[in-house]
């Protein structure tokens, strides 16, 4: 089959798919190491959704706690995520990232400083010691806008949306794609690609992703192209989302609130986290605090707007105004709230995606030769809950790995196969969604989000869980007869009904992942297996095997004698009574 005349042809050494802080990340790895490179995105070049992480980055630096160490920060890590975390992959995030954050802030990141000039570091949730660096609460975009200073000189596609990976013979080659604007197809050659597109937990109703972000879509394409998925069911929802007004519900609220001090209460006025963990209060494990949240609401102790309250008002207005000047500045634009005198509403929104590629450790190479994965996309080091600030640290340790590893791999290569059918095919699959129809993806994507969130929420079950695989597959059919009718105002709907398909693909994995997985575990809470088995300490792994989803399982390597020996000495917490459902 011919290729048509109207894809364009690019060709790059390492192509870069996401423009978040991983993407940039591997970006400058790549082509420090030499190589040409081209980074896409769907949005600009400072936009990428790591603008809205917020409080911090975690590294072991000991600025306010000398005692720290990396093998603290280990166990913190791995007896955070339930004993699921690759222990590889942690010792490299512990030991790699108090190098990469000084990188950082000798990139000129505006990382908050004591007065002696070294980098100050605040208190996360289950943290041991102070750790996590931050500029204000917009340590997410202060991170992004120094890598893209950094970045300047490297190539990028801004609303670029890839469709599909472009391989051969178990080979990566590049991916296809076309412009969001004009609708022009790409198809971009390369030596070796990272993928850096993000996570899924757009998936659920009440969301710290923004519209058209984390909907699956960088799973979907590894996913599609052989790569297997772990531990997809392991999301994390945030203690913290806005409640109100809607088209904001579920926007962050950042865990540096309860860092800084700020207390929950029901609205019988209790400080309820006494309840749950009475040691660490609201700085207990993420899971916690969010499973504690959702049960006081469930139960008919939230306010108005079904949420709890965070109450910050005890500080200093000048202190909430210097270390959480966004949340100051969001309440205030939305709901006309001044936290400094008014306690804010808020309840549990999905936050992170645990789950996702496989990766070799070192090298983060996937399944596909030639692919290597950064960043939320990838499973491996947070396990059943990650810790606070740690993602950040994972997109600038692991970026830079993938850079270099894909660099490596496009440098060594010494013969490159690129078959036109394989182009042409994608453009076929590209071409054939185009068509009218009486279906709209926006409200597909809506009953979506809904569906997962009642039915593959904070809290599942068995039956839940079978009634959204039903549901998923009406909306897989449903998404047949979308209209797409791109116009010279652009091809947002064509992008529309993909993130569509991908989520559809990726909710499915998900869902089988949280069927199979029947126990409660961290994030993970299924109220008719509400005990931890020990029988499932493995990841689960969701594979494509023509056309169909396979679940397999994987064991996990044990930790190092001694790592293990301080994670144990790490209170467990009492899981009676933590489901109410
Ligand atoms: O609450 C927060 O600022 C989130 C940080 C994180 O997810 O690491």
């Amino acid at each position: 089959m011919p290729i048509t005349t109207d894809i364009q042809i690019h060709a790059v050494n390492v192509l870069v798919i996401g423009s978040g802080a991983a993407g940039l990340r591997a970006a400058i790895a790549a082509a420090d190491a030499g190589c040409e490179v081209l980074v896409v995105g769907k949005r600009a070049r400072t936009d990428a959704h790591t603008v809205l992480a917020a409080g911090g980055i975690n590294a072991v630096l000991g600025t306010r706690d000398p005692e720290d160490s990396w093998q603290q920060h280990f166990a913190d890590t791995f007896k955070e995520g339930y004993g699921l975390g690759d222990p590889a992959m942690i010792e490299i995030l512990v030991r790699e990232a108090p190098d990469a954050v000084r990188e950082l802030a000798d990139w000129g990141a505006p990382f908050s400083r004591l007065p002696d000039g070294r980098l100050d570091q605040r208190f996360f949730g289950a943290h041991t010691y102070r750790r996590t660096c931050f500029a204000g609460d917009w340590t997410g975009r202060a991170v992004l806008e120094t890598l893209a200073r950094r970045s300047e000189g490297i190539p990028m596609r801004e609303s670029f949306y890839v469709t599909e990976l472009l391989h051969a013979d178990g080979e990566c080659f590049g991916a296809f794609g076309f412009d969001l604007d004009t609708g022009v197809r790409t198809a971009i050659y390369a030596d070796a690609v990272v993928l850096a597109a993000g996570g899924h937990t757009r998936l659920w109703r009440r969301s710290s992703s923004r519209r058209d972000e984390n909907t699956g879509d960088g799973m979907s394409l590894a996913l599609l192209a052989g790569c297997r998925l772990a531990d997809l069911e392991l999301v994390q929802f945030h203690p913290s989302g806005m409640t109100h007004p809607e088209e904001i519900a579920g926007t962050l609220v950042t865990e540096a609130v309860r860092g800084e001090g700020g207390r929950l209460y029901n609205a019988l006025g209790e400080r309820f986290m006494s309840g749950y963990d009475p040691e660490r209060m609201e700085l207990s494990t993420r899971d916690r605090v969010a499973l504690a949240c959702y049960t006081e609401i469930t139960s008919g102790r939230g306010g108005p707007n079904g949420g709890v309250f965070l109450d910050i008002s005890h500080l200093d207005k000048a202190v909430i105004l210097e270390r959480l000047p966004r949340m100051y500045r969001q309440f205030l634009d939305h709901q006309l709230l001044d936290i400094s005198t008014t306690p804010m509403e808020v309840a549990p929104t999905a936050h992170y995606s645990m789950g996702g590629v496989v990766v070799d450790a070192e090298t983060t190479a996937t399944d596909l030769t030639g692919l290597y994965a950064a960043g939320e996309v990838t499973a491996g080091v947070h396990g059943a809950n990650r810790l606070g600030g740690n993602s950040l640290a994972e997109t600038i340790v692991f970026g830079r790995r993938a850079g270099q590893a894909a660099a490596a791999w496009a440098r060594d290569r010494t013969t490159i196969k690129r078959p036109a059918a394989v182009v042409a095919a994608a453009n076929e699959r590209l071409a054939s969604v185009i068509k009218r129809g009486d279906e709209f993806a926006r409200p597909l994507q809506r009953d979506l989000r809904d569906l997962m969130w009642e039915r593959c929420g904070v809290v599942r079950d068995e039956d839940g869980l079978k009634q959204a695989l039903i549901g998923i597959d009406a909306l897989t059919d449903r998404a047949q007869q979308v209209d797409v009718s791109p116009t010279a105002e652009g091809h947002a709907d064509l992008a529309h009904l993909l993130d569509l398909q991908a989520s559809l693909l990726v909710a499915k994995a998900t869902v089988l992942g949280a069927i199979a997985r029947r126990e409660t575990r961290g994030c993970h809470n299924r109220s008719d297996y509400p005990e931890l088995d020990e029988a499932l300490a493995k990841t689960l792994e969701v594979s494509m095997d023509d056309r169909e989803l396979r679940v397999g399982s994987r064991a996990l390597p044990e930790p190092a004698p001694e790592l293990a020996r301080l994670a144990a000495l790490i209170p467990d917490l009492d899981p009676t009574g933590r489901l109410t459902e």
